[in-house]
C-alpha cells in the first residue's frame, strides 16, 4: 500500500508574514493524526525555507521541500541554491523538472539529470515533474512525450541511487491544467499514471515501480480532488493554488487521508 503524499508548491507567492500566517492556521487546522496517514510537504520560496523549518512553526512531521536545485554541490554558478544548501535547512524534497522551469528556464532533460542525481546524493527525495502541453495531446502525442521526459532524464540518473522506491516520488503535471482551472479528468489521470508506472518498471523493475508514489498535478481543489485520488495508480497531489489557503490545502489532505 502507497502512503499518500500531498505536497503544496508555492510558487513565487506569499511574503514572511504569510507565511507565518498560513503556519499558524495550518497547526491549528490540520486534524490530528494526519501525518500518521499522508506525508505532507509545503514548498515554499527559498528565502521562507527556514522561518518554516524552525521548531515547532510547522505540526510535526510535516517537512519542507525546496522548488529547485543546482546539479552542483557548490561553485561559480550566480543565483543558485545547491541540494547541499537545502539540506542544511532540513529540507527533506526538492521539485525537480517543474514544467514553470522548463519552460521559463529552458531546463533540459540534461540539466534535470543531473539535478536530479545531486539531490539523490545528497539524500534529499525529489518530486521529478513531467507532463505534456496542450498541442501535445491534442496530436496525439502525450504518452511519447511522457516516455521522452522520463528515459531522457532517468537514464543518466545511478540506478542504485533512484530505484529506492521511498526516495523517489513522480508527479504528472500536464502542462494545459496548471493554473487554468481545467484539471485532467479522473480518467485522463489514471491512463497517464498508469503509462508511467510501466515505465518505471521498465527502468527499474516492477517492483520498485509498484512501490514510487505518482501524485497528480494540475488545477487540483477540494472539490475535484477525491475523484482523482481515487483513482488506482494517483498516490497524492502536487498543488499550487489551492495550497496557499491553509484552509483549503488541509482539505485536500483530509481528502487524501481518506483514501
Ligand atoms: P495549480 O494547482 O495552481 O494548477 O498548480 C499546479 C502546479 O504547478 C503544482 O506544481
Amino acid at each position: 500500500m502507497r502512503k499518500p503524499l500531498v505536497a503544496a508548491n508555492w510558487k513565487m507567492n506569499k511574503n514572511l508574514n504569510e507565511v507565518l500566517d498560513f503556519a499558524g492556521e495550518f497547526s491549528r487546522k490540520l486534524p490530528h493524526g494526519s501525518v500518521a496517514k499522508v506525508d505532507i510537504v509545503i514548498c515554499p520560496a527559498f528565502t521562507h525555507l527556514a522561518a518554516l523549518t524552525a521548531n515547532s512553526v510547522l505540526p510535526g512531521g510535516v517537512v519542507v521541500g525546496g522548488q529547485d536545485s543546482h546539479w552542483e554541490e557548490k561553485g561559480a554558478f550566480t543565483g543558485c541554491i545547491s541540494p547541499v544548501m537545502l539540506k542544511d535547512l532540513r529540507v527533506r524534497y526538492v521539485i525537480v523538472g517543474h514544467s514553470e522551469r522548463r519552460q521559463y528556464f529552458s531546463e533540459s532533460s540534461n540539466m534535470l539529470a543531473g539535478k536530479l542525481t545531486a539531490t539523490l546524493k545528497a539524500g534529499l527525495i525529489p518530486i521529478f515533474c513531467v507532463g505534456e502541453k496542450l498541442e501535445e495531446r491534442q496530436t496525439g502525442r502525450t504518452f511519447k512525450v511522457l516516455e521522452e521526459q522520463m528515459t531522457e532524464a532517468l537514464q543518466f540518473v545511478p540506478k542504485e541511487l533512484a530505484s529506492d522506491s521511498s526516495r523517489f516520488i513522480l508527479a504528472y503535471e500536464p502542462v494545459w491544467a496548471i493554473g487554468t482551472g481545467q484539471n485532467a479528468t479522473p480518467g485522463q489521470a489514471q491512463e497517464a499514471h498508469k503509462h508511467l508506472r510501466g515505465l518505471l518498471a521498465w527502468l527499474w523493475g516492477a517492483e520498485t515501480a509498484g512501490q514510487i508514489r505518482i501524485l497528480y498535478g494540475g488545477s487540483v481543489t477540494p472539490d475535484n480532488f477525491a475523484a482523482i485520488m481515487a483513482c488506482p495508480d494517483v498516490d497524492g497531489g502536487l498543488v499550487g493554488g489551492a495550497s496557499l489557503d491553509a484552509e483549503r490545502f488541509v482539505k485536500l489532505i483530509e481528502i487524501a487521508a481518506a483514501r
